[in-house]
């Protein structure tokens, strides 16, 4: 039996050579300006090596006060357009792996200390720090300083930065746009009536919930040729009492293909602290589950899909058109190629590379 991994996909006009991407992750290693540095080159470089699909940068703010730390990438500026450009030239000199971009806007979850410096929000008054916006004036936790409440023109210049952002993206030469709509982020703010409180037409029903993440992908999509795709990734669920879940997601699933979105890419959490997640294996995978039976448009599974057999069955079985990796592709660069030579599939691999196939894999590298 041929793998399932290893067929391509097709997603809006892009053909992806076989069924891994490579999910979105934060770097907190950019120029305070949101410009890409030297780190993006080497591990957007290590990345573009791997034998994935696809290459999804990490959630790039279309607004500096849409960054979760002063350390985010962002595409706001002709500088960051700039820096983004001479890291996207180098990784293509070496690889044809098809590059994504996650445009994305951190809303109340903005204006923390990066990870490795505890994550903490840091107050608008303190270095580094900022006022941070959101659909209600409720904070994450109730420690924090509240976001400002955004009012009718706040909405219209963060859509129309998610614009003028994808059009930086069309002309980096970027293939495909994801929007950041998951994990507590400001779209996903907007959807959950657990951070929405609104009383105006962005708040109350799931129509009007949906209304702003709704505006921003058709902004989005009319500011990208139609032949590359813009995917949305969801939370599916808050994990939390009264909050956004799975039949939701569906709606907001059906209503994004509606509107020509090419991809949705499933995820769940993040949202509010009060989440009560059962980590383990594949824990997201039935939720993508969910999600596929109710559209028609490619479904990506992520979270914890470390196991080549267990990517192979996600993917056979119709839990998923494909699989995305995180932290497990940090870990071994060169999963895809393992998993090819474990299933039987084959991977590109840089011609300066070739000599290192396998004696016991020959038809490994497609050269
Ligand atoms: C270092 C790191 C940075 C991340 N940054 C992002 C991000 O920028 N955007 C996003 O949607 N998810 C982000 N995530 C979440 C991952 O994309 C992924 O959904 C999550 O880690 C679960 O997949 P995994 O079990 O394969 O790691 C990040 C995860 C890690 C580990």
């Amino acid at each position: 039996m041929p793998s399932a991994l290893f067929e391509s996909l097709r997603v809006g006009g892009l053909t992806l050579a076989n069924r891994i991407v490579i999910a979105p992750m934060c770097q907190y290693s950019a120029d305070g300006e949101g410009s890409a540095t030297d780190w993006h080159l080497m591990h957007l470089g290590n990345l573009a090596l791997s034998g994935a699909a696809l290459l999804m940068l990490e959630a790039t703010a279309v607004t500096p006060e849409g960054r979760i730390s002063a350390d985010d990438l962002g595409l706001w500026s002709d500088a960051n357009e700039a820096a983004l450009g001479r890291v996207l030239e180098s990784v293509r000199r070496w690889s044809d792996m098809p590059i994504g971009i996650q445009l994305a806007h951190a809303g109340r979850k903005a204006s923390t200390r990066v990870p490795w410096d505890g994550g903490a929000q840091i107050r608008p008054d303190a270095p580094r720090g900022w006022q941070t916006v959101a659909p209600s004036a409720l904070p994450f936790l109730d420690t924090e300083h509240p976001p400002a409440a955004l009012d009718r023109d706040g909405l219209i210049r963060i859509r129309d930065a998610f614009a003028a952002a994808a059009e930086r993206a069309a002309g980096l030469g970027l293939d495909a746009i994801q929007l950041h709509g998951a994990h507590g982020y400001l779209l996903h703010q907007f959807l959950s009536p657990l951070s929405n409180r609104r009383d105006d037409e962005y708040g109350g029903s799931l129509a009007n919930r949906m209304r702003f993440p709704l505006e921003v992908f058709d902004a989005v999509r009319a500011a990208f040729p139609a032949e590359r795709p813009v995917s949305m990734r969801v939370s599916a669920t808050d994990w939390a009492e009264g909050g956004w879940d799975v039949d939701q997601t569906i709606a907001f699933a059906r209503a994004l293909q509606a509107r020509g979105c090419a991809a949705i890419h499933v995820s769940s959490g993040g949202l509010t602290p009060a989440q009560k997640i059962p980590v383990g294996p594949s824990y997201q995978v039935p939720l993508a589950r969910a999600v596929r039976q109710a559209v028609a448009i490619p479904v990506v599974a992520v979270g914890l899909i470390t196991g080549f057999e267990q990517a192979e069955a996600i993917v056979s079985t119709g839990d998923a058109d494909a699989v995305a990796l995180a932290r497990g592709i940090l870990y071994d660069p060169r999963w895809p190629w393992h998993a090819a030579a474990a299933l039987g599939g084959r991977v590109k691999a840089p011609n300066q590379y070739l000599r290192c196939q396998p004696r016991g894999h020959p038809h490994l590298f497609e050269g």
